[in-house]
Protein backbone atom coordinates (compact mmCIF):
# COMPACT_ATOMS: atom_id res chain seq x y z
CA UNK A 1 0.00 0.00 0.00
CA UNK A 2 1.41 3.65 -0.38
CA UNK A 3 0.61 6.37 1.84
CA UNK A 4 1.59 10.06 1.18
CA UNK A 5 2.17 13.07 3.55
CA UNK A 6 4.12 15.88 4.02
CA UNK A 7 6.25 14.74 7.30
CA UNK A 8 6.37 11.46 7.89
CA UNK A 9 7.33 11.08 11.83
CA UNK A 10 8.43 7.73 13.59
CA UNK A 11 7.73 7.92 17.23
CA UNK A 12 4.93 8.68 19.59
CA UNK A 13 6.64 9.81 21.97
CA UNK A 14 6.50 13.50 23.52
CA UNK A 15 8.69 14.65 20.38
CA UNK A 16 6.61 13.25 17.42
CA UNK A 17 3.34 14.31 19.20
CA UNK A 18 3.85 17.42 19.84
CA UNK A 19 5.88 18.31 16.36
CA UNK A 20 2.61 16.76 14.62
CA UNK A 21 0.51 19.14 16.92
CA UNK A 22 3.01 22.37 15.61
CA UNK A 23 2.90 21.23 11.90
CA UNK A 24 -0.59 20.98 11.98
CA UNK A 25 -1.24 24.52 13.76
CA UNK A 26 1.01 25.68 10.52
CA UNK A 27 -1.23 23.89 8.15
CA UNK A 28 1.08 21.24 7.38
CA UNK A 29 -0.35 17.56 6.72
CA UNK A 30 2.03 14.61 8.77
CA UNK A 31 1.65 10.73 10.24
CA UNK A 32 2.85 9.53 12.91
CA UNK A 33 4.18 5.72 13.65
CA UNK A 34 4.12 3.37 16.57
CA UNK A 35 5.35 0.33 17.09
CA UNK A 36 3.62 0.18 20.59
CA UNK A 37 0.21 -0.02 21.48
CA UNK A 38 -1.48 3.08 22.20
CA UNK A 39 -2.87 1.51 26.03
CA UNK A 40 1.14 1.02 26.30
CA UNK A 41 2.36 4.37 25.46
CA UNK A 42 -0.41 6.00 27.35
CA UNK A 43 0.47 3.37 30.98
CA UNK A 44 4.27 4.02 30.32
CA UNK A 45 5.75 5.79 33.56
CA UNK A 46 9.01 8.01 32.67
CA UNK A 47 9.58 11.34 33.91
CA UNK A 48 7.51 14.09 35.79
CA UNK A 49 8.85 17.34 35.88
CA UNK A 50 8.06 19.70 33.29
CA UNK A 51 10.26 22.67 32.52
CA UNK A 52 8.37 26.59 32.85
CA UNK A 53 9.12 27.19 28.95
CA UNK A 54 7.96 23.81 28.38
CA UNK A 55 4.77 24.34 29.92
CA UNK A 56 4.64 27.64 28.23
CA UNK A 57 4.46 26.06 25.13
CA UNK A 58 2.50 23.44 25.80
CA UNK A 59 -0.50 26.04 26.66
CA UNK A 60 0.23 28.79 24.01
CA UNK A 61 -0.14 26.00 21.84
CA UNK A 62 -3.53 24.60 23.06
CA UNK A 63 -1.85 21.61 24.56
CA UNK A 64 -2.11 22.16 28.40
CA UNK A 65 -5.81 22.53 29.30
CA UNK A 66 -5.81 19.19 31.18
CA UNK A 67 -2.05 19.68 32.77
CA UNK A 68 -3.22 23.33 33.89
CA UNK A 69 -5.82 21.65 36.13
CA UNK A 70 -4.15 18.73 37.60
CA UNK A 71 -0.06 19.22 37.84
CA UNK A 72 1.35 20.57 40.85
CA UNK A 73 2.95 23.42 40.50
CA UNK A 74 6.52 23.54 42.61
CA UNK A 75 8.67 26.64 43.29
CA UNK A 76 11.52 25.35 44.78
CA UNK A 77 13.17 21.81 45.24
CA UNK A 78 15.46 20.75 48.55
CA UNK A 79 19.03 19.40 48.58
CA UNK A 80 19.34 16.98 51.31
CA UNK A 81 22.96 15.92 52.82
CA UNK A 82 24.61 15.84 56.05
CA UNK A 83 21.15 14.99 57.43
CA UNK A 84 19.88 18.49 56.95
CA UNK A 85 17.65 19.82 54.19
CA UNK A 86 18.46 23.05 52.36
CA UNK A 87 15.81 25.08 50.27
CA UNK A 88 16.70 26.30 46.91
CA UNK A 89 13.50 28.70 46.22
CA UNK A 90 13.49 28.80 42.94
CA UNK A 91 11.14 30.87 41.95
CA UNK A 92 12.44 33.67 44.13
CA UNK A 93 15.54 33.27 42.64
CA UNK A 94 14.38 33.11 38.70
CA UNK A 95 11.57 36.17 38.50
CA UNK A 96 8.95 34.00 39.78
CA UNK A 97 9.35 30.88 37.31
CA UNK A 98 8.33 27.08 38.47
CA UNK A 99 8.26 23.92 37.75
CA UNK A 100 5.33 21.97 36.53
CA UNK A 101 5.03 18.15 38.34
CA UNK A 102 2.76 16.26 35.78
CA UNK A 103 3.40 12.75 34.81
CA UNK A 104 4.71 12.32 30.98
CA UNK A 105 2.19 9.37 30.58
CA UNK A 106 -0.40 11.94 31.19
CA UNK A 107 0.91 14.16 28.76
CA UNK A 108 0.99 11.48 26.03
CA UNK A 109 -2.74 10.84 27.03
CA UNK A 110 -3.66 14.65 26.35
CA UNK A 111 -0.99 14.78 23.08
CA UNK A 112 -2.67 11.45 21.51
CA UNK A 113 -6.30 12.99 22.22
CA UNK A 114 -5.48 16.65 20.38
CA UNK A 115 -3.89 14.76 17.61
CA UNK A 116 -6.85 12.29 17.00
CA UNK A 117 -9.47 15.17 17.81
CA UNK A 118 -8.53 17.57 15.19
CA UNK A 119 -7.90 14.91 12.43
CA UNK A 120 -4.46 14.09 12.61
CA UNK A 121 -3.14 10.50 11.84
CA UNK A 122 -1.16 8.26 14.24
CA UNK A 123 -1.01 4.34 13.59
CA UNK A 124 -0.42 2.35 16.76
CA UNK A 125 1.04 -0.77 16.22
CA UNK A 126 3.09 -0.92 13.24
CA UNK A 127 6.02 -3.62 12.50
CA UNK A 128 9.27 -3.57 10.63
CA UNK A 129 9.81 -0.46 10.55
CA UNK A 130 12.77 1.21 8.26
CA UNK A 131 13.04 4.10 6.61
CA UNK A 132 15.49 5.10 3.12
CA UNK A 133 15.49 7.92 0.63
CA UNK A 134 16.95 10.52 2.96
CA UNK A 135 18.56 12.64 -0.31
CA UNK A 136 15.70 12.88 -2.18
CA UNK A 137 12.49 10.71 -1.57
CA UNK A 138 12.21 10.17 1.71
CA UNK A 139 10.45 6.50 2.40
CA UNK A 140 9.15 5.38 5.39
CA UNK A 141 8.26 1.16 5.06
CA UNK A 142 6.03 -0.56 7.73
CA UNK A 143 3.61 -2.97 8.08
CA UNK A 144 -0.05 -2.14 9.05
CA UNK A 145 -2.21 -5.15 10.38
CA UNK A 146 0.01 -7.35 8.32
CA UNK A 147 -0.01 -5.21 5.12
CA UNK A 148 3.21 -3.31 4.13
CA UNK A 149 2.93 0.18 3.53
CA UNK A 150 5.54 2.66 1.70
CA UNK A 151 5.00 5.88 3.23
CA UNK A 152 6.00 8.61 0.73
CA UNK A 153 6.82 12.08 2.49
CA UNK A 154 8.96 15.52 1.91
CA UNK A 155 10.90 14.66 5.31
CA UNK A 156 10.84 12.02 8.00
CA UNK A 157 11.52 12.49 11.54
CA UNK A 158 13.18 9.90 13.51
CA UNK A 159 11.04 10.63 16.85
CA UNK A 160 11.82 7.25 17.93
CA UNK A 161 13.36 7.40 21.43
CA UNK A 162 16.86 5.83 22.59
CA UNK A 163 16.41 2.17 20.51
CA UNK A 164 14.69 3.26 17.56
CA UNK A 165 15.45 2.70 14.05
CA UNK A 166 16.03 6.22 12.21
CA UNK A 167 19.10 6.74 13.91
CA UNK A 168 21.28 3.80 13.01
CA UNK A 169 20.19 3.49 9.43
CA UNK A 170 22.59 6.13 8.46
CA UNK A 171 25.21 5.40 7.00
CA UNK A 172 28.42 4.36 8.35
CA UNK A 173 30.30 7.74 9.19
CA UNK A 174 27.37 10.34 8.67
CA UNK A 175 27.51 10.93 12.70
CA UNK A 176 29.90 12.05 15.16
CA UNK A 177 28.64 10.74 18.84
CA UNK A 178 29.60 11.72 22.01
CA UNK A 179 29.12 9.66 24.90
CA UNK A 180 29.79 9.19 28.77
CA UNK A 181 28.37 5.79 30.39
CA UNK A 182 27.88 5.83 34.29
CA UNK A 183 28.66 3.76 36.59
CA UNK A 184 25.24 2.84 38.51
CA UNK A 185 21.62 2.83 37.40
CA UNK A 186 18.33 4.61 38.95
CA UNK A 187 15.51 1.85 40.43
CA UNK A 188 12.50 3.91 40.22
CA UNK A 189 9.23 2.77 42.08
CA UNK A 190 5.55 4.70 41.54
CA UNK A 191 3.69 3.91 45.45
CA UNK A 192 0.02 4.32 46.64
CA UNK A 193 1.49 6.57 49.52
CA UNK A 194 0.94 10.60 49.80
CA UNK A 195 4.23 12.56 49.15
CA UNK A 196 5.91 13.00 52.34
CA UNK A 197 7.77 16.71 51.68
CA UNK A 198 5.58 19.73 49.22
CA UNK A 199 8.46 19.45 47.02
CA UNK A 200 11.31 17.61 45.54
CA UNK A 201 13.77 16.07 47.51
CA UNK A 202 17.84 15.14 45.94
CA UNK A 203 19.74 13.68 48.57
CA UNK A 204 23.45 13.12 48.48
CA UNK A 205 24.10 9.95 50.99
CA UNK A 206 26.78 7.90 51.95
CA UNK A 207 25.04 5.16 50.53
CA UNK A 208 24.22 6.61 47.53
CA UNK A 209 21.51 9.13 46.00
CA UNK A 210 18.40 9.09 46.56
CA UNK A 211 15.38 11.38 45.22
CA UNK A 212 11.77 12.02 46.44
CA UNK A 213 9.42 13.19 43.89
CA UNK A 214 5.59 12.50 43.41
CA UNK A 215 2.69 12.28 40.84
CA UNK A 216 -0.36 13.51 43.03
CA UNK A 217 -1.14 14.01 46.49
CA UNK A 218 -2.16 10.24 46.77
CA UNK A 219 0.81 9.36 44.55
CA UNK A 220 5.09 9.36 45.53
CA UNK A 221 7.61 8.53 43.10
CA UNK A 222 10.74 7.50 44.55
CA UNK A 223 14.34 6.56 42.91
CA UNK A 224 17.56 4.47 44.30
CA UNK A 225 20.61 5.09 43.20
CA UNK A 226 22.18 1.08 42.21
CA UNK A 227 24.81 -1.10 40.97
CA UNK A 228 24.39 -0.60 36.74
CA UNK A 229 23.96 -4.17 36.47
CA UNK A 230 21.40 -4.16 39.54
CA UNK A 231 18.42 -6.48 38.79
CA UNK A 232 15.00 -5.75 40.24
CA UNK A 233 14.76 -9.54 41.68
CA UNK A 234 17.14 -8.49 44.17
CA UNK A 235 15.05 -5.56 45.50
CA UNK A 236 11.89 -6.90 47.83
CA UNK A 237 9.67 -3.93 48.71
CA UNK A 238 10.41 -3.79 51.99
CA UNK A 239 14.50 -3.46 50.67
CA UNK A 240 13.50 -1.06 49.08
CA UNK A 241 11.87 1.18 51.69
CA UNK A 242 14.46 0.45 54.32
CA UNK A 243 17.04 2.09 51.98
CA UNK A 244 14.81 5.23 51.23
CA UNK A 245 14.08 5.61 54.83
CA UNK A 246 17.91 5.41 55.28
CA UNK A 247 18.87 8.29 52.38
CA UNK A 248 16.18 10.58 53.15
CA UNK A 249 16.28 10.39 57.22
CA UNK A 250 16.86 13.81 58.54
CA UNK A 251 18.38 14.64 61.89
CA UNK A 252 15.11 16.56 62.27
CA UNK A 253 13.45 13.53 62.43
CA UNK A 254 11.26 13.52 59.62
CA UNK A 255 9.73 10.39 58.34
CA UNK A 256 9.01 8.71 54.55
CA UNK A 257 5.32 7.41 54.61
CA UNK A 258 5.50 3.99 52.48
CA UNK A 259 3.01 2.64 50.84
CA UNK A 260 1.76 -0.73 48.01
CA UNK A 261 4.70 -0.48 45.35
CA UNK A 262 2.67 -0.18 41.94
CA UNK A 263 5.51 -0.38 40.01
CA UNK A 264 8.96 -0.27 39.97
CA UNK A 265 12.07 -0.52 37.26
CA UNK A 266 15.84 0.46 36.78
CA UNK A 267 17.72 2.44 34.46
CA UNK A 268 20.46 2.94 33.26
CA UNK A 269 21.96 6.37 32.86
CA UNK A 270 23.76 7.59 29.91
CA UNK A 271 25.31 11.09 28.29
CA UNK A 272 24.21 10.75 24.77
CA UNK A 273 25.19 13.14 21.77
CA UNK A 274 24.49 12.55 17.89
CA UNK A 275 25.98 15.56 15.60
CA UNK A 276 24.67 16.25 13.16
CA UNK A 277 20.72 15.99 14.27
CA UNK A 278 20.10 15.93 10.45
CA UNK A 279 21.06 13.56 7.24
CA UNK A 280 19.39 14.72 3.83
CA UNK A 281 16.03 15.01 4.26
CA UNK A 282 15.79 13.01 7.58
CA UNK A 283 15.73 14.84 10.84
CA UNK A 284 16.61 13.56 14.79
CA UNK A 285 14.55 14.81 17.46
CA UNK A 286 14.54 14.08 21.25
CA UNK A 287 15.95 10.81 22.81
CA UNK A 288 16.38 9.50 19.27
CA UNK A 289 19.24 12.32 18.95
CA UNK A 290 20.37 12.74 22.54
CA UNK A 291 20.30 11.67 26.09
CA UNK A 292 21.04 12.82 29.24
CA UNK A 293 21.03 11.15 32.80
CA UNK A 294 17.76 12.01 34.65
CA UNK A 295 19.37 14.01 37.74
CA UNK A 296 17.96 16.97 35.74
CA UNK A 297 14.78 15.90 34.78
CA UNK A 298 15.45 17.47 31.27
CA UNK A 299 15.31 14.26 28.74
CA UNK A 300 11.03 15.14 27.76
CA UNK A 301 12.02 18.98 27.88
CA UNK A 302 14.67 19.10 25.82
CA UNK A 303 12.67 16.72 23.22
CA UNK A 304 10.49 19.48 23.28
CA UNK A 305 12.80 22.21 22.41
CA UNK A 306 13.55 20.28 19.74
CA UNK A 307 10.42 20.06 18.23
CA UNK A 308 10.00 23.63 18.59
CA UNK A 309 12.88 24.42 16.67
CA UNK A 310 11.73 22.22 14.01
CA UNK A 311 8.40 23.11 13.38
CA UNK A 312 9.55 26.67 13.13
CA UNK A 313 12.10 25.40 10.08
CA UNK A 314 9.65 22.94 8.51
CA UNK A 315 7.00 25.71 8.87
CA UNK A 316 8.88 28.45 7.40
CA UNK A 317 10.39 25.96 4.28
CA UNK A 318 6.73 25.17 3.52
CA UNK A 319 5.43 28.70 3.58
CA UNK A 320 8.32 30.49 2.03
CA UNK A 321 10.48 28.11 0.37
CA UNK A 322 13.10 29.48 3.49
CA UNK A 323 15.88 27.24 4.09
CA UNK A 324 18.48 28.15 6.79
CA UNK A 325 16.19 27.64 9.44
CA UNK A 326 16.58 24.04 8.48
CA UNK A 327 20.32 24.12 7.85
CA UNK A 328 20.58 25.13 10.91
CA UNK A 329 18.58 23.27 13.02
CA UNK A 330 21.35 20.80 14.23
CA UNK A 331 23.43 23.65 15.43
CA UNK A 332 20.32 25.59 17.27
CA UNK A 333 19.42 22.41 19.27
CA UNK A 334 22.78 21.34 20.16
CA UNK A 335 24.06 24.77 21.81
CA UNK A 336 20.73 23.91 24.27
CA UNK A 337 21.70 20.49 24.30
CA UNK A 338 24.98 20.83 25.64
CA UNK A 339 23.83 23.00 27.90
CA UNK A 340 21.72 20.55 29.17
CA UNK A 341 24.33 17.81 29.25
CA UNK A 342 26.52 19.83 31.51
CA UNK A 343 23.59 20.97 33.68
CA UNK A 344 22.35 17.31 33.86
CA UNK A 345 26.39 15.94 34.50
CA UNK A 346 27.08 18.64 36.98
CA UNK A 347 23.83 17.73 38.96
CA UNK A 348 24.72 13.56 38.82
CA UNK A 349 27.84 14.12 39.79
CA UNK A 350 27.46 16.05 42.49
CA UNK A 351 24.67 14.14 43.80
CA UNK A 352 25.65 10.35 43.56
CA UNK A 353 28.19 8.11 45.23
CA UNK A 354 30.99 7.26 42.51
CA UNK A 355 32.37 4.13 41.75
CA UNK A 356 36.31 4.22 42.84
CA UNK A 357 35.49 7.82 44.98
CA UNK A 358 38.15 8.74 47.89
CA UNK A 359 37.31 10.71 50.91
CA UNK A 360 39.07 13.72 48.83
CA UNK A 361 36.32 13.24 46.30
CA UNK A 362 33.28 12.86 48.68
CA UNK A 363 34.62 16.35 50.39
CA UNK A 364 34.66 18.09 47.32
CA UNK A 365 30.98 16.87 46.42
CA UNK A 366 30.19 18.05 49.88
CA UNK A 367 31.76 21.25 49.54
CA UNK A 368 29.99 21.85 46.42
CA UNK A 369 26.55 21.13 48.18
CA UNK A 370 27.36 23.58 50.72
CA UNK A 371 28.32 26.49 48.62
CA UNK A 372 25.13 25.51 45.99
CA UNK A 373 22.80 25.86 49.42
CA UNK A 374 24.14 28.85 50.73
CA UNK A 375 25.72 31.19 47.85
CA UNK A 376 22.73 32.76 46.01
CA UNK A 377 24.79 33.18 43.10
CA UNK A 378 25.64 29.12 43.01
CA UNK A 379 21.87 28.64 44.23
CA UNK A 380 20.73 30.80 40.87
CA UNK A 381 22.91 28.86 38.69
CA UNK A 382 21.33 25.96 39.52
CA UNK A 383 17.31 27.19 39.54
CA UNK A 384 17.41 28.70 36.17
CA UNK A 385 19.00 25.76 34.64
CA UNK A 386 16.71 23.83 36.12
CA UNK A 387 13.28 25.90 35.73
CA UNK A 388 14.87 25.60 32.01
CA UNK A 389 16.49 28.13 30.22
CA UNK A 390 14.08 30.45 27.24
CA UNK A 391 13.01 28.44 23.91
CA UNK A 392 15.15 30.10 21.22
CA UNK A 393 12.23 29.98 19.03
CA UNK A 394 9.24 31.95 18.32
CA UNK A 395 5.98 29.92 18.13
CA UNK A 396 4.02 33.27 17.76
CA UNK A 397 3.84 33.65 14.28
CA UNK A 398 2.09 29.92 13.65
CA UNK A 399 -1.22 29.85 12.96
CA UNK A 400 -4.18 29.01 15.52
CA UNK A 401 -5.56 25.37 15.25
CA UNK A 402 -8.60 25.44 13.27
P1 LIG B 1 10.31 8.48 23.66
O1 LIG B 1 9.42 8.98 24.73
O2 LIG B 1 11.19 7.33 23.96
O3 LIG B 1 9.38 8.15 22.40
C1 LIG B 1 9.84 7.41 21.30
C2 LIG B 1 8.69 6.57 20.78
O4 LIG B 1 9.12 5.87 19.62
C3 LIG B 1 8.24 5.53 21.79
O5 LIG B 1 6.85 5.60 21.97
C4 LIG B 1 8.68 4.21 21.15
O6 LIG B 1 7.80 3.14 21.50
C5 LIG B 1 8.64 4.55 19.67
N1 LIG B 1 9.49 3.72 18.83
C6 LIG B 1 10.72 3.23 19.10
N2 LIG B 1 11.18 2.51 18.07
C7 LIG B 1 10.22 2.56 17.11
C8 LIG B 1 10.11 2.01 15.82
N3 LIG B 1 11.07 1.24 15.29
N4 LIG B 1 8.99 2.25 15.10
C9 LIG B 1 7.99 3.02 15.62
N5 LIG B 1 8.04 3.56 16.85
C10 LIG B 1 9.14 3.33 17.58
N6 LIG B 1 12.80 13.63 31.38
C11 LIG B 1 12.41 14.82 31.92
O7 LIG B 1 12.37 15.82 31.20
N7 LIG B 1 12.05 14.95 33.23
C12 LIG B 1 12.06 13.86 34.05
O8 LIG B 1 11.68 14.00 35.22
C13 LIG B 1 12.51 12.59 33.53
N8 LIG B 1 12.55 11.49 34.32
C14 LIG B 1 12.77 10.27 33.73
C15 LIG B 1 12.69 9.15 34.52
C16 LIG B 1 12.88 7.89 33.95
C17 LIG B 1 12.79 6.67 34.83
C18 LIG B 1 13.15 7.76 32.54
C19 LIG B 1 13.33 6.40 31.89
C20 LIG B 1 13.25 8.88 31.76
C21 LIG B 1 13.06 10.14 32.33
N9 LIG B 1 13.13 11.29 31.56
C22 LIG B 1 12.84 12.51 32.14
C23 LIG B 1 13.46 11.22 30.14
C24 LIG B 1 12.23 11.26 29.25
O9 LIG B 1 11.30 10.28 29.63
C25 LIG B 1 12.66 11.07 27.77
O10 LIG B 1 13.72 11.95 27.51
C26 LIG B 1 11.49 11.34 26.80
O11 LIG B 1 10.59 10.24 26.81
C27 LIG B 1 11.99 11.57 25.38
O12 LIG B 1 10.90 11.70 24.49
P2 LIG B 1 11.00 11.20 22.99
O13 LIG B 1 9.68 11.48 22.39
O14 LIG B 1 12.23 11.74 22.37
O15 LIG B 1 11.26 9.62 23.10
C1 LIG C 1 11.47 12.86 38.46
C2 LIG C 1 12.43 12.33 37.64
C3 LIG C 1 13.66 12.92 37.59
O1 LIG C 1 14.59 12.42 36.77
C4 LIG C 1 13.96 14.04 38.35
O2 LIG C 1 15.19 14.59 38.30
C5 LIG C 1 12.99 14.57 39.18
C6 LIG C 1 11.72 13.97 39.23
C7 LIG C 1 10.13 12.22 38.49
O3 LIG C 1 9.96 11.18 37.83
O4 LIG C 1 9.24 12.72 39.19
Amino acid sequence: MLERTQVGIVGAGPAGLVLSHLLARRGIDSIVIEDRSREYVEKRIRAGVLEDPTVELLVEVGLGERMLRERMVHRGIELLFDGEGHRIDMAELTGGRTITIYGQHELVKDLIAARLDAGGVVHFEVADVSVSGFDAHPVIHYSRAGEPVDMRCDFIVGADGSHGVCRPSLPHGALRTYERDYPFAWLGILAEAPPSSDELIYSSHENGFALHSMRSPAITRLYLQVAPDEVIENWPDDRIWAELQTRLARKDGWTLTDGPVLEKGITPMRSFVAEPMQYGRMYLAGDAAHIVPPTGAKGLNLAVADVAVLAQALGEWYATGREDLLAGYTQTCLRRVWRVQHFSWWMTSMLHRLRGEDAFDRQLQLSQLRYVATSRAAATSLAENYVGLPLRTDTAGARPSS
